[in-house]
């Protein structure tokens, strides 16, 4: 029985015709309407449930995404491109956004000197990723480490269950790798690598060291696994733009 047939069943048909959809309206209750537009209704009804539901999902994301708070307004349209560099990462970060929207998972990394907009290109992208239902987290190489050696000293928390809840995202965009995190707290950053690998979850990484200081600090066994299925790499040498730099 289809919801069509569902509505009017048992229902007496009136003479009245609805306009819309030209069948006969049924008598229910002191009213006469039309079984199309009741069932038009009712889908209406539950698509608009539908949206408040994921428009409240997206914003839970967004506010769990945590960026930072100084790139708020950092977007794609107010990214000015200056040179080609400039374009050659807006170009690819654009194009890996395309890429994890269509389900791909390789991983992303912007490396260059400081405030050649890398946390900025990186907020548009995540951005993008949550209007688009994406699950992408913001984090600093630190607080990262930080949040997993907290979990030490708390009753409720475990080093294994703050690894694993940062597993969960669809995108992990993980700054200043490399400014930071000495010793333990790289061996802590580099657990939380290893296990979005074996989930095959995209991270992406920021780091003001050179491509080779960043191969040599992340060690042969995740520099290898973190180019699996193909790694994007962003290079940003320019100015300093906080310094209003030019080309
Ligand atoms: N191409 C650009 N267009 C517009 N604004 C930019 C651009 N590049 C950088 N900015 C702005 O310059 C400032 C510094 O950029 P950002 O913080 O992204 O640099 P960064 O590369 O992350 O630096 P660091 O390595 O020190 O963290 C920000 O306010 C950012 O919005
Ligand atoms: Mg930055
Ligand atoms: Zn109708």
């Amino acid at each position: 029985m289809n919801a069509m047939t569902s509505f009017s069943f048992g229902l007496k048909k009136v003479q009245e015709i609805c306009t819309k959809h030209n069948v006969a309206m049924v008598q229910a209750g002191p009213y006469h309407k039309c079984p199309k537009c009741a069932v038009e209704y009712h889908e209406q009804q539950l698509a608009q449930a539908q949206a408040e539901v994921d428009h409240m999902v997206r914003q839970k994301h967004f506010d769990g995404a945590m960026l930072p708070e100084r790139h708020a307004h950092s977007g794609f349209k107010n990214y000015l491109v200056n040179n080609a560099g400039q374009q050659n990462a807006l170009n690819h970060i654009v194009s890996y956004a395309k890429g994890m929207l269509n389900g791909e998972k390789n991983n992303l990394l912007m490396v260059g000197p400081t405030g050649t907009g890398k946390t900025h290109l990186s907020c548009a992208m995540a951005k993008t990723l949550l209007k688009k239902g994406k699950h992408a987290r913001y984090i600093t190489s630190e607080d990262l480490a930080q949040r997993i050696m907290n979990a030490w000293e708390q009753p409720d928390a475990t080093e294994k269950s703050v690894i694993y809840a940062f597993t969960q995202y669809d995108l992990l965009i993980l700054d200043e790798y490399g400014l930071h995190d000495r010793d333990k707290r790289r061996e802590m950053v580099h657990k939380v690598l290893y296990a979005r690998y074996d989930r095959m979850k995209p991270t992406m990484l920021i780091s003001n060291l050179t491509l080779e200081e960043l191969q040599k600090d992340l060690g042969d066994r995740l520099w290898s696994r973190f180019q699996q299925g193909g790694l994007t790499i962003v290079e940003c040498n320019w100015a300093d733009q906080r310094l209003g730099g030019g080309v």
